[in-house]
Formats: structure tokens, C-alpha cells, sequence
């Protein structure tokens, strides 16, 4: 992250200017004053990312600055202060790191002294910033989760996600809710060599669209009504990681055009201001949408749409996992059972039907909050039952099953046979009549197809 503006206090007219032409070909913006008065003037009317502080000052000590930024309230932004000192006063120099400045150099000093010390000082206040929103965002519990699933549609995703970790290139995930887009994007930052680095996401939905912009870019002090201080956005935050744009259907054309600008040269501005950023972020984007339907529609700019599917993973509906659901289903269980503090056993064979046949439009999460939900209504029994489900019979499911050509017959009949079960609530005998079978028949079905243990 680059600083932007930068003040120089110090009364030797030589060092001021030296320093001042140095940071300015750095492309920095910068003041410089002589003396506290002057300081306190500029700092009152203009915020500065950093300040080379001499020590001794004609009408006191730099000291006394530090000092002053201590009494401001924590959620004040206080300009990270590089004391410069003569070798006389290196005493002084420890006495103001105590009270807080970041570090200090000894006159004479080179420029590339004052290029380390930037450079310290921006990787310091970027972490700090990626700090701050990690405290404010923190999302409890699902940090360490990971993805399960050893049918083919999961063990085809894990695949797609170990490719294109190695690489820096734009993901595009989609699928429906609660499939797991947040999930695989994490496993992506995780998997790559930005693993150290800043994750950072934006939920497009969820930020009101007046704002969005100011989230993405940051903001200037004064931008608009409520933009008291200056403010850092997520993709400077992202600087060197990963971002993840969620839920990027979302997102206004003003906003889209600004977003290919920043996949195209890297470069932005902040919502008020007039200096040009530059960013290298990873970017990863998401949506339950079909971001081609929002592009013919034209909802959605269609360079940009081909600029973030470079590499798109698609992650299917849970219901189209087999016995993934089981799996799933069994380790939310133990998840569940434990937080709880509950003994179960697992699944009757009906809740497995249930689980199997159920079409899932909430995908994982749904599934989640069903154990969690079932786990608890089972606290006085050996195992989940069907009831304790309390799943709503899929309406549909015969009808999407004849239109799905990869099924094979067998397939076909261990859906419908589930899928009639679903409708009996378990009843084997009713089931049987339906599908004009025998009970014995039935329960040599489902023996055959593992659905009965
Ligand atoms: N394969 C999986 N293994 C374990 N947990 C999973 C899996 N897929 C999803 N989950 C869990 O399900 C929940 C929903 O996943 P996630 O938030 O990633 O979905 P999403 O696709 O981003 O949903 P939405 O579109 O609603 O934002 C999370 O708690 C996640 O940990
Ligand atoms: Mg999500």
C-alpha cells in the first residue's frame, strides 16, 4: 500500500529539501514546515500517511507531537512519525520511539535509508489496515473448514482448485446458494503462493450501493457527507493477496466499468480523489447468477464478464452429489452432536432416504442448519429419524429425473424409489403399493442399493 501524502518537519532548509525533491520523485505528495506552530497549522487542516519529525525545533521539541497524538481518541488515524536526529540527540530519538514513533534515522542519512524506512513503514501500515479488518470482519467458526466430498463432482472441483492456485489468474465461481463458492475461493487463496498474504472479501449484496464504490476503492477525507478522515478500500487492502468479489452480479454499471480498470491496468482512484493507485491483486469473483444471461440481458458489461471468467469453476447443486449428501449429512452430525453435547448415533435408514431424495434449493447450508436443527429435537433418542428432519417433499424431483440424460436406469430407480419413500414418510408398505411392488421386493432394493444398513 503507497502512502500518499507525506510531511516534513525540520528547520535545516537543506535536509527539507532534499527530502522534499527525493519523496517527490518517489510520487509522493508533499508539505514541509520548520517549526511546530507551522506543524500543528498543516496537521489540522490535512491528513498525512507519514511525517519526518526532526527532534529539535526552534520553538520546542518533536517530542511534543508525539505526545499530542497520544492524547487523540484510538479511533483517530495518527500519521505513522520518522524521527530525524542528530547524533547529539539519538537520547531524544529512544525517548520518542517510546511514545510512539516508528523508527528513526540519524543525520546524515542516504536516500536509500529514506526508501527502506518507506518502504518499512507502508508494508507496517497495510498490515495494520488488513488487521483492523480482519478485527471488524471476522467471520466466527467456518475459518478452518474444509471441503468435503469424495464423489466425482467434488474430487472434480478440488482438481480445478489445485490448478489454477498455482496461477495468479481471475476465478469466476459460480453456483447456486450455499454450494460453497466462499469455501472454494478460500481453498484457492489457501492453495496458492499468496497464502501469507492479505484474503480479503466484499459481499456485493450486502453493502448498500451508495457505498460500494467507497468499499472497493476507499475514500479521500470530505469525498462525501460522512467521509470524515480518509479511508483505505478493500482492493488496496488486497495489495499483494487475493480479493473476493461476492455476489458480483450485484454490482452497478458504474461500478463494472471502474472494475475493469483495475483488471485491465491494475490502477484506480479513491472515491474523491485525484491521484492514480495502482494494485496487484488476485482477484476471485462469485455468483449464483448466469452471469451470461445478466450479459445478454444487459445487465452486466460483457468485457467484463470475459475479463473475470478466464477460469471459471462451476460448483453443482448438492443434490446432484449422491452420496456426498450422506457424507456430509454424517459429518455435520458429529459437528452438531458434539457442540451440543448430545449422543447419537447417526441416521435412521428413512432420514438417510429423506436426506438423499430432499432437492436441497439451500444446498450445504441448508443441510447444515437441517442436522443442526435435527441434532438438537434428537437429544432424547438413539438416531436421527425423518421427523426430526422435518424436510419439505420435493415437488419436482420426478420430473427433473427424466430429463437428466446421465442417469442410467439404475440410477432412475434408486432416485424414485427414495423419492416415493420421501412422499410415505418412510412407509415401506405404502412405498411398495405405490411402485406396485412387493415389500420384499422393496427392501431387496434398497438392500441392493445400500440405502438400507
Ligand atoms: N463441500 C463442503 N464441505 C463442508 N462444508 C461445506 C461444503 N460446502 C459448503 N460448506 C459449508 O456450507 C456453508 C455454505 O457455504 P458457502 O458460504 O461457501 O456457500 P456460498 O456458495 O458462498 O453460498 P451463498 O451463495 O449463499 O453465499 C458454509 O458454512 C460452508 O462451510
Ligand atoms: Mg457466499
Amino acid at each position: 500500500m503507497q502512502f500518499d501524502k507525506v510531511l516534513i518537519i525540520d528547520d535545516e532548509l537543506v535536509i527539507r529539501k532534499a527530502l522534499e525533491e527525493q519523496l517527490r520523485n518517489l510520487r509522493y505528495t508533499v508539505a514541509s514546515v520548520s517549526s511546530l506552530i507551522d506543524a500543528e497549522n498543516v496537521l489540522g487542516k490535512d491528513n498525512f500517511d507519514l511525517i519526518f519529525l526532526d527532534v529539535r525545533l526552534p520553538d520546542g521539541d518533536g517530542t511534543q507531537l508525539l505526545k499530542h497524538f497520544n492524547t487523540l481518541p484510538e479511533n483517530i488515524e495518527k500519521p505513522i512519525t520518522v524521527v530525524i536526529t542528530g547524533y547529539g540527540s539519538i537520547e531524544s530519538a529512544v525517548e520518542c520511539m517510546k511514545l510512539g514513533a516508528f523508527d528513526y534515522i540519524i543525520k546524515p542519512f542516504s536516500l536509500q535509508e529514506i526508501e527502506v524506512v518507506l518502504k518499512k513503514a507502508e508494508s507496517y501500515s497495510h498490515l495494520v489496515k488488513v488487521n483492523q479488518f480482519f478485527s471488524c470482519n471476522s467471520t466466527e467458526g467456518d475459518l478452518q473448514q474444509e471441503l468435503l466430498g469424495e464423489g466425482p463432482v467434488v474430487q472434480h472441483i478440488k482438481a480445478l482448485i489445485k490448478k489454477v492456485a498455482s496461477t495468479e489468474a481471475t476465478v469466476l465461481i459460480t453456483g447456486e446458494n450455499g454450494t460453497g463458492k466462499e469455501l472454494v475461493a478460500r481453498e484457492i487463496h489457501r492453495l496458492s503462493h499468496l497464502a501469507s498474504r492479505p484474503y480479503i472479501t466484499v459481499n456485493c449484496a450486502a453493502i448498500a450501493e451508495n457505498l460500494i464504490e467507497s468499499e472497493f476503492f476507499g475514500h479521500e477525507k470530505g469525498a462525501f457527507t460522512h467521509a470524515l478522515q480518509k479511508r483505505i478500500g478493500r482492493f488496496e487492502l488486497a495489495n499483494n493477496g487475493t480479493i473476493l468479489l461476492d455476489e458480483i452480479a450485484e454490482i452497478s454499471p458504474h461500478l463494472q466499468a471502474k472494475l475493469l480498470r483495475v483488471l485491465q491496468e491494475k490502477e484506480f482512484e479513491r472515491v474523491g480523489g485525484t491521484k492514480t493507485l495502482k494494485v496487484n491483486t488476485r482477484v476471485i469473483a462469485s455468483t449464483n447468477r448466469d452471469l451470461s444471461k445478466s450479459v445478454e440481458r444487459g445487465d452486466f458489461r460483457e468485457d467484463l464478464f470475459y475479463r473475470l471468467n478466464v477460469f471459471p469453476i462451476e460448483i453443482p447443486p448438492l443434490r446432484e452429489r449422491g452420496n456426498d449428501i450422506l457424507l456430509l449429512a454424517n459429518y455435520f452430525l458429529k459437528r452438531y452432536a458434539r457442540k451440543h453435547g448430545i449422543t447419537l448415533n447417526g441416521f435412521s435408514d428413512e432420514a438417510k432416504n429423506a436426506l438423499l431424495v430432499h432437492k436441497w434449493p439451500g444446498n450445504v447450508r441448508e443441510l447444515q442448519n437441517t442436522i443442526e436443527r435435527a441434532v438438537i429435537l434428537s437429544n432424547d433418542q438413539q438416531e436421527i429419524n425423518e421427523r426430526a428432519l422435518n424436510i419439505l417433499p420435493n415437488a419436482h424431483v420426478g420430473t427433473t429425473l427424466l430429463e437428466d440424460p446421465t442417469l442410467d436406469l439404475e440410477a432412475i430407480e434408486k432416485k424414485h424409489i427414495l423419492h416415493v419413500l420421501n412422499t410415505t414418510h418412510g412407509n415401506r408398505t405404502k412405498a411398495a403399493s405405490l411402485l406396485k411392488i412387493s415389500a420384499r421386493t422393496l427392501s431387496n432394493k434398497l438392500k441392493q442399493y445400500a440405502l438400507a444398513n
